[in-house]
């Protein structure tokens, strides 16, 4: 169930309990409700998803958010507007009238469509959406590495509800299913994950993802908010079978196994296996140092070997900083040290003594680049983004005006598993 509700001033919050991870949900709810209100987008909010304060709508999962909860709050919302509609009243004077000002809305399968939530079969799915995928890749005859040299995804997804955060959701699930497909190989031994870290589980970075054009086509879904249906999970159906077909028109092998193997053979040994528990770190005497960081300068009392990132998160609370890794490969927790790009975790703190030290915090909210993030679709869980635009920065340090490939190579320390980089290289373009 979703309700929204209307405030005295002329406002509206939409209560339901879908989470906002990055994904756009709450930009999204907010231009659904909108658009049935007939009102301007900034007279929508959306209240926190506390159960205790509105309805459970279920799970934050899957396509559902936009599809199904999407759809019963723009039927909340128009079942709000005809109440208003039918009493002649504004917001304000039907409140001091009747005391409140709500309209809820429940789920119903649309018609033929039948679930058995005891048996747990029937019809989970009320639509489909569709896709075409197209990969263009080189095989090196010799080496037998694979690339993608370009991707097009044309994608028919009922409606699309916000061009730059559906791209960027087909643009990430792209990236990761090419991941998957050419580089990702889960081992297994005595049921555990051997290769659960990113020196030895490879994922591709800003210079292994070719250019991804995403292209939408429209049917809208009468079932779906304005038509709309899901689209999150489908770029990682497709993109395996267009690279395995564009390999096999390449070469004339038909492979059906991924991640993608010539040979037959493992994609590679294991690393060693995580150890059941860490050792306990030899701290040594703590000694003090002194780091400016963002200006302000800083004396600390500090473990020789304690690492530069959590003497900044713990020590100094600047929890800009990442930790995704902690093991020097995905840039999360890069900054920038005399404005040299290192990742922080790497760092022990007693090395940077004496330095300036630039975090995320110390970059302007109105600097170009963070506004590029913003609007061009940058970030969505926003992980990586801090390490990103330090990464960018130290990128815009050495070369103002950096072609594409450059600032694929500048951003190739730094991993994102949400856009697909896409986004992230516009936003980097004219730095
Ligand atoms: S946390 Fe991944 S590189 Fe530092
Ligand atoms: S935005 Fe989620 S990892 Fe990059």
């Amino acid at each position: 169930m979703v309700g929204v509700e209307a405030t005295a001033s002329g406002h509206f919050r939409i209560l339901a309990a879908s989470t906002e991870i990055g994904q756009g949900t709450n930009t999204i709810l907010c231009q659904i409700a909108a658009e049935a209100l007939g009102v301007d987008f900034d007279r929508v909010e959306i209240a926190r998803p506390d159960t205790a304060a509105v309805p459970n709508s279920g799970p934050t999962v899957a396509s559902r958010t936009c599809m199904i909860v999407g759809k019963l709050v723009e039927s909340a919302a128009l079942g709000l507007k005809q109440i208003l509609d039918q009493s002649g009243l504004d917001c304000a004077a039907y409140i001091a009238r009747y005391g409140s000002l709500r309209s809820f809305s429940r789920y119903q399968a649309p018609p033929g469509i039948h679930w058995d939530d005891q048996q747990y079969r029937g019809d989970a799915y009320g639509a489909y959406a569709w896709a075409v995928y197209v990969a263009e890749v080189s095989v090196d005859p010799v080496t037998e590495e694979t690339r993608v040299d370009d991707f097009v995804a044309l994608q028919e997804v009922g409606k699309v509800i916000h061009p730059v955060l559906a791209a960027g959701q087909i643009e990430g699930g792209v990236a990761q299913a090419i991941g998957f497909t050419l580089y990702e190989k889960v081992l297994w031994r005595e049921g555990r994950m051997v290769n659960g870290q990113l020196t030895n589980y490879i994922l591709p970075t800003a210079a292994d993802v070719p250019p991804i054009r995403v292209y939408f086509e429209e049917q809208p879904y009468a079932y779906g908010p304005a038509g709309a249906k899901g689209i999150g999970e489908l770029p990682m159906d497709g993109v395996a079978p267009a690279i395995l077909n564009a390999v096999e028109n390449a070469t004339g092998l038909s492979l059906s196994e991924i991640p993608l193997d010539f040979t037959g053979r493992s994609a590679g040994p294991a690393g060693p296996a995580a150890p059941e528990a860490a050792a306990a770190p030899v701290r040594g005497e703590r000694k003090t140092i002194v780091l400016t960081v963002n200006g302000q300068r800083h004396v600390l009392q500090v473990y020789p070997m304690a690492r530069l990132l959590d003497v900044l998160r713990e020590h100094l609370r600047l929890t800009g900083t990442k930790e995704g890794c902690g093991e020097g490969e995905c840039g999360a927790c890069a900054i920038l040290i005399d404005g040299e790009l290192v990742n922080s975790c790497l760092v022990p703190a007693l090395q940077a003594d004496g330095t300036q030290i630039l975090t995320i915090e110390g970059v302007p909210e109105g600097d170009r680049l963070a506004r590029a993030f913003l609007a061009c679709g940058g970030a969505q869980c926003g992980i990586c983004t801090p390490g990103m635009v330090m990464a960018a920065l130290s990128l815009r340090g050495r070369n103002p005006n950096p072609s594409e490939e450059e600032i694929r190579e500048g951003l190739a320390g730094n991993l994102c598993r949400c856009t697909g980089y896409m986004k992230i290289i516009e936003a980097c373009r004219g730095l």
